[in-house]
């Protein structure tokens, strides 16, 4: 059964952009450099502390202006202002979508006076215990202050936290260390508990729905350590947790004052302005807790207000969409060119991979054209050093985020502004490329011989043409990191609105959570044990000889 969703390829104006695709895919970037001085001018918008230079993308103002009308066609404004209303925008769940409620201001009125009641006394009840354990006035159970905090979640409960608290180390004078633990092993958090001092330890257990076996597993582990030494007594005044699910917290013991409220409104990968950031808010402390909601905030009344044309976040899905869609280009790496945003595109892959990842539409029939790319990435530096080969000559093709702060963020500017020509280079690299026959000119230059210069320059011939859009910003600071959150994510949301797709479920990830419940038996050599799949049960014949 087909769809009746305008959106994707029923959209009016995709054949056009298919057209203007075809067009434009023999056209080298540096031609429609060369043809158009004010290149930059035309593919670069400021907004919002925010400079985004998309001027390297295979596109020219015809393309660029049928893709901006796409967002008219699939009636972008309409799910922007029925996501504002609180609306039900996630049909599977049933739920609303309003994570932009969690970072507006007093009188905001974001989601509705009620929501903005709940939200604003939440967050002031999280940022006096923040500041609490980061002054000291909140202590362990023997009277110490808390040096070490330990955030027990996965996914969104983990991603966004432990990426911020990194990406604003230099906001994070003292206050407590903040480790993340995720992982089912044992093994991070044991690592983290080797050096742990009890007394001056404060677990948080973040985890929206306070099942998951991860978390739940990591939680137990960590209450058991810390029983073990200091009495059970201990246990109220050393964990903190965060979820919807108040019994479940009770159960475990979480002290009341302790507990931090989020709400089914509020998905994992949109949590971090929930109380989910608490470990960020003791990092940095409210003031820059507020300055990161208010970046948040900031570019929501950007998107809100901003026609396409000069809208970050619209523009930024669009190119997605004309990368993957018309370029055929299924991969985005992103670089930033400042160490502390090491995990930044791992905090992407989530939001935009679980957000986007999807084959069919709202309505249930099959999607009609690809959807979310693959994103990966690292720091670029140390990706020049060991992608970038690809990147430049390789068959596979992606299109490249970079993401670069004209000052330092640990005030060693002279080794930023390497970051910087850096990154610049390689952007121009990426898109000017170097043709045989500037290849050869230069071979020919050094001196070598007719058959070495032959043979050599098919070697060195870079294609070019390879698109990136840059964003350049001041610093990173907790407003800058805000916006620049809260701009992937509205991107994320317009590219779902094209693909008419429901960026807020994720079902995807039940099966396997499912399969790992009923395979523990198995695996632990339990009652039931045998049921196990017959490929499963060989495997696991191999596990018990070489564990035994
Ligand atoms: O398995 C995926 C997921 O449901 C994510 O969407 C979520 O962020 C993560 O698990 C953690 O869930 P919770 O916060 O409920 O522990």
């Amino acid at each position: 059964m087909g769809s009746n969703l305008v959106s994707g390829p029923r959209t009016a104006g995709w054949s056009e952009l298919t057209a203007h695709a075809a067009r434009l895919a023999g056209e080298p970037v540096r031609e429609l450099f060369a043809r158009d001085p004010r290149r930059f001018e035309h593919f670069s918008r400021e907004a919002v502390g925010l400079l985004m230079d998309f001027s390297r993308q295979r596109l020219d103002p015809s393309a660029l202006g049928a893709l901006v009308a796409l967002a008219d066609a699939v009636g972008l404004r309409a799910r922007m202002d029925a996501m504002w209303r609180g609306e039900i925008i996630n049909p599977t769940e049933g739920r609303a979508v309003l994570h932009v409620a969690l970072r507006q201001p007093p009188g905001g009125a974001v989601g509705g006076a009620d929501i903005e009641k709940l939200v604003l006394a939440e967050r002031a009840r999280m940022l006096a215990f923040a500041d609490g354990v980061r002054g000291g006035a909140i202590r362990g159970s023997a009277g110490q202050r808390f040096t070490l905090v330990v955030n027990i979640g996965i996914g969104g409960s983990d991603l966004g936290p432990a990426m911020a608290v990194q990406a604003l180390r230099a906001y994070t004078t003292g206050a407590p260390r903040c480790e993340f633990v995720s992982n089912i092993d044992g093994c991070h958090l044991a690592e983290v508990l080797e050096s742990a001092d009890p007394r001056t330890t404060l677990f948080i257990v973040a985890s929206k729905t306070f099942t998951t076996l991860e978390t739940r597993t990591n939680a137990l582990t960590a209450r058991a350590w810390l029983e073990k030494q200091l009495g059970r007594a201990a246990v109220p005044a050393h964990f903190a947790a965060v979820s919807v699910n108040g019994k479940a917290m009770d159960e475990f013991g979480v002290h009341p004052e302790y507990r931090f409220q989020m709400w089914d409104w509020v998905g994992g990968r949109y949590s971090i302005w929930s109380s989910i950031g608490v470990s960020l808010a003791i990092a940095i402390g409210s003031g820059n807790f507020l300055a990161f909601l208010g970046g948040g905030h900031a570019m929501d009344e950007h998107f809100r207000g901003t026609p396409w044309a000069d809208n970050l976040p619209a523009l930024m899905g669009l190119l997605g969409v004309w990368n993957i869609n018309f370029m055929k280009l299924p991969t985005l790496a992103v670089l930033p060119y400042d160490d502390s945003l090491r995990r930044f595109p791992a905090y992407l892959q989530q939001l935009e991979m679980e957000s986007n990842g999807k084959s069919v539409m709202l309505d249930g029939s099959p999607v009609e054209c690809e959807t979310a790319a693959v994103i990966w990435g690292e720091p670029g530096n140390n990706a020049q050093h060991s992608f970038f080969q690809l990147l430049h000559q390789g068959t596979p093709r992606a299109a490249l985020d970079f993401l670069l702060p004209a000052r330092s963020s640990c005030g060693n500017q002279p080794q930023q502004n390497l970051a910087i020509a850096s990154c610049l280079a390689q952007a121009e690299a990426f898109m000017t490329g170097r043709s045989a026959p500037e290849v050869r000119a230069e071979l020919e230059r050094q001196q070598l011989t007719a058959a070495q210069v032959q043979a050599l320059t098919p070697h060195k011939v870079h294609p070019g043409s390879r698109p990136s859009t840059i964003v350049l910003f001041e610093r990173l600071d907790p407003a800058t990191l805000g916006r620049l959150i809260a701009l992937y994510e509205h991107s994320v949301f317009t590219q779902s609105v094209v693909w008419g797709i429901d960026a807020f479920d994720q079902w995807g990830v039940e099966l396997g959570k499912k399969l790992t419940e009923q395979l523990v038996p198995a695996v632990e050599d339990s009652v039931g044990g045998q049921a196990a799949p017959a490929p499963v049960l060989k495997l696991l014949e191999r596990v018990r000889e070489w564990r035994r």
